[in-house]
Parts: C-alpha cells; sequence; structure tokens
C-alpha cells in the first residue's frame, strides 16, 4: 500500500533522514522505532506532505505522492496524527472535528452558491460523523469544551478521531501514546485493534518497545536517520544492532 524508497532529507547539511526502504503492506500495523532524534518525525513528515524529501519516492496505492501537499495525500486516504498534539486550544472539540481535512464540497467557494442544498447536506454529513466518531472515543460530552481543556490523553484521543474525519486508507500515528495514562493508553489500542478489523492500515511511531512489539506485526528501526533492522518484533527484540543503538 505505501512504499518509500531512497528517502533523503538534510536540514543545514546534516542528514536527518536517508531511508533506504520501508514498506507496509494493506491492513498490516507497522511501527517505527528509534531513540530520540533519528529522524522518526521527519520521515511522517515527508510520507504525510508536510516536509519535502530531497530525493527519493513514495508511492501509495500505485501513486507517487512525494512532494504532493499534504491536503492532497489525505486525499488520497493516507491522514497522519502529530506527535505534539495539534488539537486547536481555542476551538470546541466538535469544531476541532469540522476542521479536519475532508472532502468538504463548501470549500469549492462556487458551489455556496451553485449547489447550496449539496453543501449543505456535505456539512450535516460532517457533523453526522463527527458526533459518532466523537462517541465511540468517548469524547462526546466534552463536545462543546474547548480542547485546551482536555486532558493530555484526550487530545490524542481527539487527534484520532479527528484524523478519521476524513475516512483515511491508512493512518500514520506520531506516538499515540506518550503522555497517556494507562488507562486511556488500553483504550487507544483497542479501538486500533477495531479499526483494523475494519482493514484499517497502520504505520506508528513509538518510543516504548512494550507497546510497540505488542502492537505492530513487522518493524522499523531508525538509527540516525537509517533503517538499521526491519523484521517481525520477535526478529527486531534480539537483533544486536537494535540493543546496541537502545542501549549505546
Ligand atoms: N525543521 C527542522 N530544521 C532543522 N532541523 C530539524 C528540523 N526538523 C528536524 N530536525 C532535526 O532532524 C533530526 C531528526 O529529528 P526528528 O524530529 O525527525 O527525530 P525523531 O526521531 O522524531 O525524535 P523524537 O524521538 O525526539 O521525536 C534531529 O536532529 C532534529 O534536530
Ligand atoms: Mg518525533
Amino acid at each position: 500500500m505505501l512504499s518509500v524508497k531512497g528517502i533523503e532529507k538534510s536540514f543545514g547539511g546534516i542528514k536527518a533522514v536517508d531511508a533506504s526502504f520501508l514498506e507496509v503492506k494493506e491492513g498490516g500495523t507497522v511501527g517505527v522505532i528509534g531513540p530520540n532524534g533519528v529522524g522518526k518525525t521527519t520521515l511522517f513528515n515527508i510520507i504525510s506532505g508536510f516536509d519535502k524529501p530531497d530525493n527519493g519516492a513514495i508511492v501509495f496505492n500505485g501513486e507517487n505522492i512525494e512532494g504532493k501537499m499534504s491536503s492532497e495525500i489525505a486525499r488520497l486516504g493516507l491522514v497522519r496524527t502529530f506527535q505534539l498534539s495539534k488539537a486547536l486550544t481555542k476551538l470546541t472539540v466538535v469544531e476541532n472535528m469540522m476542521l479536519a481535512p475532508q472532502v468538504q464540497q463548501g470549500e469549492r467557494i462556487w458551489n455556496v452558491w451553485l449547489r447550496p442544498r449539496e453543501v449543505k447536506r456535505q456539512e450535516d454529513e460532517n457533523r453526522e460523523r463527527a458526533r459518532t466518531l466523537l462517541e465511540i472515543f468517548g469524547l462526546l460530552s466534552m463536545k462543546d469544551e474547548y480542547a485546551g481543556a482536555l486532558s493530555g490523553g484526550q487530545k490524542r484521543l481527539l487527534e484520532i478521531a479527528r484524523a478519521l474525519m476524513a475516512e483515511p486508507k491508512m493512518l500514520l500515528l506520531d506516538e499515540p501514546f506518550s503522555g497517556v495514562n494507562p488507562t486511556l493508553t488500553k483504550k487507544i489500542l483497542k479501538y486500533m485493534t477495531e479499526l483494523r478489523d475494519e482493514g484499517m492500515t497502520f504505520l506508528v511511531i513509538e518510543h516504548d518497545m512494550h507497546i510497540i512489539m505488542q502492537l505492530s506485526d513487522f518493524i522499523y528501526v531508525l538509527n540516525k536517520g537509517e533503517v538499521i533492522a526491519s523484521g517481525e518484533p520477535e526478529e527486531v527484540r534480539n537483533n544486536e544492532r537494535v540493543l546496541d543503538a537502545y542501549l549505546g
């Protein structure tokens, strides 16, 4: 579903990412791990169109997406969440949902005059979808609160719910469990399992080795921008280079 080949990115002459190869199969949950500052988020930024690579190719569902804009990539079905929750704190929970990237008829300005009924229908549909998602994620009772009033864990739930507004085929999650208490972590894991059962594909960055081993069916290990190991959780767990990178 997703393949990343020869992606390179430098900042001021320093190489942040040099990912020779990474692949995600449809329906899979692939983990990306590695110590602090090795380029995991930069790689996600590049895949999701928030940053441009210096070199390399990214193919999503048969289409080259490297260098495309994030909104265009989202429309193709590839949506990401952010490491630092981007929920706009001065907007309410439901307003955050309505602002999510989605195929919005209303955005095409002419439609407002030319096809008002269509726009209204789309808006109603989006509102209904937002409600349903907030209910699933246990946030409906907070829908009119400012997003800034949510706990760290609830903001993460909102991020995931918001990403689902676009009806993605694949979700990129950047440390979805960091700063989340154990109860909410369990909840997020449960939602992810349910989404996977419905056919969602995941690429997840995670610090916690234990969680990523539990969650992923395949893992890539980054160190200094490079993929230094990949394989099933069991293989990666016992890989010397991985142990060295983490301990050394
Ligand atoms: N916009 C930028 N300008 C300059 N340097 C950057 C920029 N973004 C990232 N870097 C650098 O690129 C490297 C990789 O950073 P990145 O955030 O991708 O790492 P990470 O693996 O996600 O780290 P963490 O585990 O802390 O989230 C770091 O050295 C960082 O300082
Ligand atoms: Mg990061």
